[in-house]
């Protein structure tokens, strides 16, 4: 037993202390390569390569604590990577001080956000998530990647792969939702967009894992505080994003702000080794967050800045963002043998082996250049977007079918968002040029005449205008329908942008008051990056749809959706919940010993509200069409299989209204008894499915092995025989049904 021990151990060692990357053919002759210029580079070289510096014109306090500025810290080959350089010339500046004056010459990596497109911006993500169609976002990652190394970058951030239940964090924008599976299925889906198959095509760019870990998962929703819930929850809800992300090949991954399990992501041995690098075969390189090192002494971890870079060496991060951390005491460290030389030869040598893979080495300017003018905005991806925009819109209320409009009406367009350019784009437009932008205004004029489409500001998001109710009213008396563009400013998506309250601004809701009383139908657009409170709106609207940031092709795409020349498909990624009282509220909820099983189940001592619903106002999963779809005739066509078998179940979809439509088919399970809570049920498939008016189609699903697997009591990732239930339909809420067994 001892013996056995110690050999695991050794194994255990020898696996961190040897190499990460890959053992391809490509890959050994690339690590030749490294070990041979690794023999040339001193020590504070070696470390320099794992220093990231801003490309803000800032200085910073170098290694003999002076103040430096960025082209210094090059010359002294103390730059291993920059971010945020926003020109092709200024990517050129630099890499041209990297290769002719600092000693060896190394390339440095440029890397950015490019989150949700580059020149080109696609809808936020939360957004591009609920079309469901994984086709569409790989290619908006790859039209993305391409125009980010025509403009020098050959290392996007993202995917952001954080599954969260919590509409209070504002990144929610950034990410795909509450749901694992198709977390997972989007986060692969990305990372293949931007890295394509080859890492060395000048058009292809590294993908970067974030926020690693949990960093969905912030106590009350604010950003950047603590996270601590079991491995089990861990593991089962929040892991098979990032997972599935490192499976498809995403070559870095960046630590995550918040502490997990009382150790903060980036001093975090449990998730950065023992996890990332020995369990999930991570061989890429890790990035710390922005300042996430020396933000370990804020945790109170670590006294000072030296002791944070010995937590960061010591989980095996490669690469620190920004702060200098590393370069200013990592040399230090290694003489007192707190680093071995051995840890910065592992951490380094990974990194080079990137820049390696990427050409940079062959070709240091093979990214930006001119190349900017003739591959961004082209005219074909400009109508991809356009695409991704309205596939994302998601339409939540339709009464007396207000949408799609007859094409004759009169349109009032109204609101802070109606025809206001910048706030089309969301967060994270480090290369957007808002001129770019169509607004709302600009496409409904195009698609129904510029006569046809009035438009008034009527209120600023958070304030009234002087005036600006009275001139709405007018126009909309004017009108046969008002489009009312609602909701959040891009200033509150994103990093940094917490709430505690998720219902539009009071000022936007006097606008509405004031519209419903001209007593014209009333149709919400709602302008968000996450779910809100649309309580007060649904009580007033005829009509309600979530376009999100919807990005460049904004205008054109809403134009598209509510004349009815595209049929809206969208389905929420993340419940709406009725308040934020709810909060977090998710479908894929644990059952409890004391479930609520109906509204109608009023037992006191059950887990519910005394005054609220357990059900949110949207499900995970809902959105409407102007068509509607009925399911019938759910087989399980393998109602019973042994342990390591797939199931398959079909069911009847028919598109019973009176136009073509698409219909997001959607299969959920649920394990009945295992050897640890389950979810209520848990999503397992989709499709997306085209129906012309009156067509019916048979759907088949695999349910495999993998889809039946969970955190089990024995800590494996494995599959239990019993009993389990699966139903097939519209949304989370689907009633249609069947049952299969799985033997031992
Ligand atoms: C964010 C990251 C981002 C990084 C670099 C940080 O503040 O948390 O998501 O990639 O900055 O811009």
């Amino acid at each position: 037993m001892r013996l056995i021990t110690k050999l695991l151990i050794v194994a255990a060692l020898c696996s961190t202390l040897t190499v990460f990357g890959s053992t391809s053919d490509a890959d050994k002759a690339i690590y030749k390569r490294v070990d041979a210029l690794m023999k040339k580079m001193t020590l504070q070289e070696k470390i320099g390569q794992l220093q990231q510096l801003t490309g803000r014109k800032s200085e910073i306090t170098g290694p003999a604590g002076e103040k430096m500025n960025t082209a210094e810290f090059i010359r002294r080959g103390l730059c291993g990577s920059m971010l945020g350089v926003k020109t092709a010339k200024d990517v050129a500046y630099y890499q041209n001080i990297a290769l002719n004056e600092s000693r060896l010459g190394i390339p440095i990596l440029f890397g950015y956000d490019i989150i949700h497109g580059c020149r080109i911006i696609f809808p936020e993500n939360l957004g591009i998530s609920s079309s469901w169609d994984i086709a569409a976002i790989e290619k908006s990652a790859q039209i993305a990647a391409r125009e980010a190394a025509s403009m020098g970058i050959a290392w996007t951030f993202s995917p952001m792969c954080d599954i969260s239940t919590e509409p209070r964090w504002g990144r929610v924008s950034e990410g795909s939702g509450e749901d694992p599976y198709l977390g997972a299925k989007i986060a692969e889906a990305m990372v293949r967009g931007y890295q394509g198959d080859d890492l060395s095509d000048p058009n292809t760019i590294l993908a970067c894992v974030k926020h690693f870990a949990a960093y969905g998962a912030p106590q009350a929703g604010r950003d950047y505080h603590t996270v601590d819930m079991s491995r089990r929850m861990f593991r089962d809800r929040y892991l098979p994003p990032y997972r599935a992300a490192i499976k498809a090949g995403a070559a870095t991954i960046m630590t995550s702000f918040n502490d997990f399990e009382g150790v903060p992501a980036t001093g975090n041995k449990w998730l950065m080794r023992d996890l990332l690098r020995d369990e999930l075969g991570f061989t890429g390189f890790i990035v710390t967050d922005w300042g996430a090192t020396d933000e370990m002494r804020n945790h109170g971890v670590a006294a000072n800045g030296k002791e944070a870079a010995k937590l960061a060496f010591d989980a095996h991060v490669n690469m620190n963002m920004v702060d200098a951390d590393y370069i200013k005491y990592g040399e230090e460290l290694v003489k007192e043998k707190q680093v071995s030389v051995k840890t910065i030869d592992l951490l380094c040598r990974e990194v080079l082996a990137m820049k390696f893979r990427l050409g940079l080495f062959d070709e240091p300017h093979r990214y930006g250049g001119d190349r900017y003018k003739s591959e961004t905005y082209l005219p074909e991806n400009l109508e991809v977007a356009r695409d991704v925009a309205r596939k994302s819109m998601v339409l939540l209320e339709n009464h007396n079918a207000t949408l799609p409009l007859k094409g004759s009406e009169r349109i009032a367009l109204i609101g802070p968002f109606a025809n206001n350019r910048k706030e089309m784009s969301g967060a994270w437009i480090g290369f957007c040029e808002h001129n770019r932008s169509t607004t709302y205004l600009e496409g409904l004029q195009a698609r129904f005449g510029k006569d046809n489409v009035v438009c008034v500001e009527g209120c600023k998001p958070f304030s009234a205008i002087e005036g600006g109710i009275a001139e709405a009213v007018a126009a909309a008396q004017n009108a046969d329908v008002v489009l009312l563009t609602m909701g959040l400013p891009n200033s509150c998506s994103g990093e940094a942008t917490s709430l505690t309250s998720i219902e539009v601004p009071q000022a936007q809701r006097d606008l509405l008051d004031a519209l419903d009383n001209t007593g014209k139908p009333i149709v919400v657009l709602l302008v968000t990056g996450r779910p809100m409170d649309v309580g007060y709106e649904v009580e007033r609207a005829d009509a309600l749809l979530v376009t999100w940031h919807a990005g460049t092709m904004a205008g054109p795409a809403l134009a598209d959706v509510v004349s009815g020349d595209f049929n809206p498909a969208g389905r929420l990624t993340m419940t709406f919940p009725l308040n934020i009282g709810q909060v977090p509220i998710h479908y894929n909820m644990k059952r409890t010993g004391r479930p609520r099983r109906s509204l109608e189940h009023t037992q006191k001592y059950t887990s519910r509200y005394m005054f609220t619903p357990n059900e949110p106002r949207y499900a995970f999963g809902y959105g409407l069409s102007y068509t509607t779809f009925d399911y019938s005739d759910l087989r399980v066509l393998t109602p019973e299989v042994a342990m390591g078998e797939s199931v398959r179940v079909s069911v009847k979809v028919r598109n019973s209204g009176k136009c073509d439509g698409t219909e997001v088919v959607q299969l959920y399970l649920r394990d009945d008894v295992a050897s640890t809570t389950r979810p209520m049920r848990e999503l397992k498939g989709f499709e997306r499915v085209e129906l012309r008016a009156g067509e019916e189609r048979r759907i088949e699903f695999e349910i495999t092995p993998e889809d039946m697997s969970f955190w089990t009591i024995n800590e494996e990732f494995a599959q239990e025989p019993g009993s389990f239930h699966v139903w097939v339909g519209h949304d989370s809420n689907a009633t249609l049904g069947g049952e299969f067994a799985v033997r031992k």
